[in-house]
């Protein structure tokens, strides 16, 4: 089977393609890329990985402020790479967010007595870096020089990213945030003492900045769920561990409510009795083949070859695209 539902609704504007590490996540998207680029659809390939291989892919340098055109493809492709790291910078600086600083919450909540509590806060919650770098792309593309864009491609960072971001918002509400709500109402309480005592009192900005933080990552999970203009796209390898791993997802993308019609499994290995690994490599896989088609009936899976060299560049991302869109 090949992709569905996707080159022929116009509306599927923006997919996200995702999955476990080294699947092959950044070769599909850009692959699709590719083919909706030279099938004449405008195109936009945005990595938000921290970890980018886009432009290894294309074998070609991009940009990370404004796309970049990419060269060799019949049609009209750009790429960038987001610096999620600047993308949050930049965004807090935006939403006012220096009361969000993290180190002063790990303070705070170990001079609260909290301590077992200031470890987590040491580094930024996970997730919300690249739940600020998405938030920010999804506002620029939202923006008028954005729309003559047919489509848009999303390679995101392995599994555990995406979804955690995603849960943010209640991770925000629970507990921590509550004792932190707490927290500020104690400062406010004594900065209004200190402001009766005529001394300088600084009002803690917390709560707003949690609260604005919270919105934005509401915005990217409404981004993500607008199911007439969006699809996740899972990429897997036919092994167990891959599989299983893939499995979670699917779930974890049904809980948070964004759709998912088409799984790939890539890297399959052709047949090759002549050669004794290729023989089990290939009965292990056809095996892990038989698995994941009954695991996942729901979906329309695309069985995608172990090709015999590296998918690099334009012209072998063409031969991956019409294996994922052309039936043999
Ligand atoms: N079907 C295939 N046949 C041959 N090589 C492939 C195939 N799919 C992917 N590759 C190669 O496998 C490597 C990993 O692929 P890719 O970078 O797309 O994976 P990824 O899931 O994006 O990895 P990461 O999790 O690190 O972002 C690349 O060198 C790519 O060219
Ligand atoms: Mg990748």
């Amino acid at each position: 089977m090949v992709l569905k539902g996707l080159m022929e609704n116009p509306d599927k504007k923006f997919i996200l393609v995702g999955g476990k590490g080294g699947t092959g996540k950044t070769t599909s998207a850009a692959a699709i890329a590719v083919y909706f680029a030279e099938r004449g659809e405008k195109t936009l390939i945005i990595s938000t990985d921290p970890a980018h291989s886009l432009a290894d892919s294309f074998d070609q340098p991009l940009g990370n402020k404004e796309p970049t055109r990419i060269i060799g493809v019949n049609g009209q492709l750009y790429g960038m790479e987001i610096d999620p790291e600047q993308a949050s910078g930049d965004f807090a600086e935006i939403l006012n967010m220096s009361g969000a600083n993290t180190d002063d919450l790990a303070n705070t909540l170990g001079s609260m007595g909290f301590d077992e509590f200031k470890d987590m806060f040491a580094t930024m919650p996970p997730g919300v870096d690249e739940a600020l770098a998405l938030a920010k792309v999804i506002q620029f593309i939202e923006s008028p020089e954005y729309q003559d864009y047919k489509r848009i491609i999303f390679d995101t960072a392995p599994t555990g990213h995406t979804l955690r971001l995603l849960s943010l918002p209640d991770f925000l509400d629970s507990f921590l945030g509550k004792a932190m709500k707490l927290r500020v109402k104690i400062n406010n309480m004594f900065a209004g003492f200190k402001s009766l005592l005529g001394m300088e009192a600084q009002r803690d900005n917390t709560i707003e900045a949690m609260e604005a933080l919270k919105k934005t990552i509401m915005k990217v999970r409404e981004f993500f769920q607008d199911s007439k203009r969006t699809e996740f796209i899972i990429v897997t390898i036919p092994t167990i561990m891959a599989i299983n791993e893939s499995e979670r997802l699917a779930e974890e993308l049904h809980i948070q409510n964004i759709a998912v019609n088409n799984v790939i499994v890539n890297q399959i290995m052709p047949e090759n009795l002549d050669c004794k690994f290729c023989k089990a490599r290939s009965a292990g896989q056809a095996q892990n083949l038989e698995y994941i088609r009954n695991l996942f009936v729901q979906f329309n899976l695309t069985e995608v070859p172990f090709f015999d060299r590296e998918i690099r560049g334009v012209p072998a991302l063409r031969i991956m695209g019409s294996a994922l869109f052309e039936s043999k």
